[in-house]
């Protein structure tokens, strides 16, 4: 553990919304060597030394369960010291003490928006001739109000350019955190791309609206030629109403706003200390003309490598796999969250399990997991109960099915995909105790009956007046509650523990849920009861479930739950194009519908935007929810046809069975995995099918009824 010699420290009086900023001057006599900087924050910080950003790091020190795990960084600053040095500190409120989430007035959330934010810092300074000093913060440090007069997640932040800084002050001391402080363990979130605005119009209501051409996550830069006072106002919207007006009712609460005061004469700018989710700006208030020229979207995620690509002859299919990609990094930062505009923007443990499969093959996200489930692990409720959101904002909520769960696939997944047994070993206790939790919670044994959940959630199949689809609840739970059982066994094998209870239990489950539930009455239901291979025939119910979506008229009626599941139930059984259909499909419900209806990024509701121009609703209508987008995972496993081999996971072994399909003139997929790059690709050609595959690893390669143990190598076949 660092030993500290800086004190926590933060304004003498509490500044309110207004953000301080710390000061700190001194000179450097001697040669300096090697200069360290160790900050971290209750809130979010930026630095700067002598006027240069201190590293990459957007929203420092990121998003952790504060309570239990705060996390701090070291900087490498030795090329940005002088003799004369000034390092100053802003202070933002983060997820420290914002708002969040929007819509509870729950005690905890009171509690949060309550906590005072302070720094902690200390610059290490080693000498040419071999000595060391430490600049630590202390009361010594000044502090004043800062330019930015407000700044929280939801609502936005306000800058005064033309204020300058003044009223320098001595910081008061405070006793912050220590036990809970760790180095930095996830992926910094950073400006990762840049998206140039593609046109300024105005709309039919009069409105001076910014478009990118894309959604993204992020904020604003914009250049302005001004007079010292002029102000600016922007709105964040992610589309148009369907008279072509802005739009952002859906964000409800979170004001996601923008208000800059200018100084005199030609500025850039961006927000420094919070994030919006947005395509659409409207110009409020904005001095003078305006040109695409003066506005680009800083799109900041986590900084992760994009190890997946996907691509086909279908151009409305490249577009929903780049609304997928774009979803995913619109909502990796730092947390997986469910969307990063309205007011939640929460970490919602539901839509990280759904997609994880997704995410770990698109990007190398290890890192960035294996942090979430540190924090997850570290808010598990002492019986074991996995909160509905990580970091817990929302003690009271109920832990609820397939979304505490995440507690088990999410660890197995980051295992499979990259085959490093540390995040079971991290997890394991943690895995273990949430299928204990609903061993102790449940009205009866073997299966997990009573409690709140989600059920499936947004199922097409839901009542009127319901976001819950059809499907029972004690059917998911108990699914879930089998599934989760499996892999703690499995995980536990790995490890080389004594999992028997386990599989006794595993045992007990699956009787029971066979005895209990003999017919399935849902898409979904039918979909758990295969994937979880809780049906006593799994062809023979298969094949219902094909039957039952032709008879639905060849679509989905699923919702969170199932459709991550339904086209590989589906191809698995030998109904590939019954999935392709479904993935096809451009009428609602489908993922073509919001593609044709202009989507960049993935919807929460399949009709986000109905087929009449409306919009669902304006309460639960967010436009870059990444859940749906789990679909890619069945392109890269069914459609490019490469599986990791469970007994040699991180693609230590390989299986590929691509499944092609006349609708598509080609398609490919690949990975780069731990062992280097696999891709498979097929493409018609005069009535046969070529596969070209390359792979790192021992392969077992399936085409049609042929099959093939190979080497690493690039293979080329015919069916
Ligand atoms: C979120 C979801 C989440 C759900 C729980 C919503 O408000 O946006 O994605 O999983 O609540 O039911």
């Amino acid at each position: 553990m660092k030993e500290w010699s800086a004190k926590w420290i933060r304004p003498r009086e509490d500044m309110g919304d207004i953000c301080p900023v710390f000061q700190k001057k001194w000179n450097t006599e001697k040669h300096v060597k090697k200069a360290e900087l160790y900050l971290t924050a209750l809130g979010v910080y930026e630095a700067r030394l002598n006027g240069s950003r201190v590293g990459e790091y957007v929203l420092a020190p990121g998003w952790t369960a504060y309570e239990k795990r705060l996390q701090y960084q070291k900087y490498d600053v030795t090329d940005l010291l002088k003799e004369e040095n000034e390092l100053t500190i802003t202070l933002g409120k983060g997820w420290y003490s914002s708002n969040m989430p929007g819509w509870e007035m729950s005690k905890d959330r009171i509690r949060r928006t309550a906590r005072r934010t302070g720094i902690l810092g200390e610059l290490s300074l080693t000498y040419e001739d071999g000595t060391e000093e430490k600049i630590s913060t202390d009361s010594i440090w000044n502090c004043a109000q800062s330019q930015i007069r407000f700044s929280e997640i939801y609502d936005g932040e306000i800058c005064d350019a033309s204020y300058s800084v003044k009223g320098w002050e001595p910081s008061a001391e405070f006793e912050g955190p220590w036990e809970t402080l760790i180095p930095q363990e996830g992926e910094e979130i950073r400006e990762m791309e840049r998206v140039e605005a593609k046109a300024v119009f105005t709309t039919p209501a009069g409105e001076t609206v910014v478009d990118f051409g894309q959604e993204v996550t992020g904020y604003v830069e914009f250049t302005v030629d001004a007079k010292a006072g002029d102000r600016i106002k922007i709105l964040h919207g992610e589309v148009l109403d369907q008279d072509g007006n802005f739009y952002n009712a859906n964000y409800r609460s979170a004001k996601a706003e923008l208000i800059y005061t200018c100084r005199e004469g030609m500025q850039t700018w961006h927000p420094v200390l919070t994030f919006f989710g947005f395509r659409y700006l409207k110009l409020e208030e904005f001095p003078g003309e305006t040109k695409p020229e003066q506005f680009t979207a800083i799109v900041v995620y986590s900084n992760m490598k994009q190890t997946g690509r996907i691509r086909c002859s279908n151009s409305e299919l490249n577009q929903l796999f780049s609304n997928i990609f774009w979803g995913q990094k619109g909502n990796f930062l730092d947390v997986p969250t469910d969307c990063p505009q309205r007011d939640e923007r929460l970490g919602w443990t539901g839509d990280a399990q759904v997609f994880i499969k997704t995410a770990s093959y698109n990007y190398d996200t290890e890192k960035f997991y294996k942090k979430w489930l540190h924090d997850l692990a570290a808010e598990q409720r002492s019986d074991g109960a996995v909160g509905q959101v990580i970091p817990d904002y929302l003690p009271e909520g109920a832990p609820s099915a397939a979304w505490g769960d995440a507690a088990v696939i999410c660890p197995w997944q980051v295992y499979l995909t990259y085959g490093e047994k540390e995040v079971l070993e991290d997890q394991f206790e943690s895995m273990k105790k949430w299928v204990d939790y609903i061993t102790g919670a449940t009205k009866d044994d073997g299966l997990w009956t009573g409690g709140e959940h989600f059920g499936d959630w947004l199922g097409l199949d839901a009542p009127v007046g319901s976001y819950k689809g059809s499907s029972r609840e004690d059917f998911i739970a108990s699914a879930f509650y089998a599934y989760s059982t499996e892999l703690v066994v499995k995980a536990g094998k790995v490890l080389g523990r004594d999992v028997s209870a386990y599989e006794g239990l595993y045992k007990k489950i699956v009787d029971t849920f066979r005895k209990t539930y003999p017919v399935y009455h849902t898409q979904t239901e039918y979909i758990l009861a295969i994937w979880f291979r809780l049906a006593e025939n799994l062809q023979k119910s298969a094949d219902e479930l094909a039957e039952l979506i032709q008879k639905d008229g060849s679509q989905m009626r699923t919702g969170f739950v199932g459709t991550p599941y339904i086209l590989h139930v589906l191809s698995r059984y030998g109904y590939t194009k019954l999935a392709y259909t479904l993935l096809l499909r451009k009428e609602y419900p489908s993922w073509l519908y919001s593609v044709e209806k202009g989507a960049t990024t993935i919807w929460e509701h399949w009709d986000g935007i109905m087929e009449n121009g409306e919009f669902w609703s304006t309460d639960m209508n967010s436009f870059n929810h990444y859940a749906y987008g789990a679909v890619a995972d069945w392109v890269y496993e069914e459609a490019a046809g490469i599986h990791v081999e469970e007994e040699a996971p991180g693609f230590e072994k390989i299986y590929i069975e691509p499944k092609a399909d006349d609708r598509l003139e080609w398609l490919e997929a690949s990975i780069q995995t731990r062992k280097g790059l696999v891709e498979s690709r097929w493409t018609w050609q005069d009535g046969r099918i070529k596969y070209e595959i390359t792979t790192p690893s021992e392969s077992t390669i399936c085409i049609g009824e042929k099959t093939e143990k190979v080497k690493p190598g690039r293979y080329t076949f015919w069916g």
